[in-house]
């Protein structure tokens, strides 16, 4: 079968497109390890406030002088509502919901993800400059969605 020049020229471009595009896949994911959330931690909605560690939320000081803060989304709140931190420390952020989906943004951070109930979301932040950064809710959960804030302080 003949194929012409110009045929075989595109199929040629389009094959390199397709591999180039698997390429930028490949190296963003085991390159730079940039990978989709894997969703591995899940929690029981209706049993948060009497499963360990959500039972006790707040802030855990881990052996290696970081950090471990473990949240409760709900309406219309965060537990803790207030948390103070020292200044330059890294903090890996649980969240779970006992109830409806929420947000979790700590504003000037890069911390910013959904909270589902059922599942635990994380996210890891060093703070470097102190002062009280503000965390808020940014998914609509309900008539009281623009009362749901809290406040982190770093010193
Ligand atoms: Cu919780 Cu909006």
């Amino acid at each position: 079968m003949h194929v012409h020049r110009y045929e075989r020229v595109w199929m040629a471009f389009g094959f390199a497109i397709l591999i180039l595009f698997m390429a930028t896949i490949f190296v963003a994911a085991f390159v730079d390890n940039i990978n989709p959330p894997s969703g591995s931690q899940t929690i029981d909605p209706t049993k948060v406030g009497s499963t360990p560690p959500f039972d006790h939320p707040g802030l855990h000081r881990n052996a290696d002088g970081s950090y471990d803060a473990y949240y409760v989304a709900h309406v219309f709140a965060f537990a803790p509502a207030r948390l103070t931190i020292p200044r330059g420390s890294t903090v890996t952020f649980y969240v779970t919901s006992s109830d409806v989906v929420h947000g979790f943004e700590i504003a000037q951070t890069d911390v910013n993800f959904m909270v589902i109930p059922g599942w635990v979301n994380s996210a890891v932040h060093r703070f470097t400059r102190p002062g009280t950064y503000l965390l808020v809710c940014n998914e609509y959960c309900g008539i009281g969605h623009q009362d749901m804030y809290g406040a982190i302080e770093v010193k």
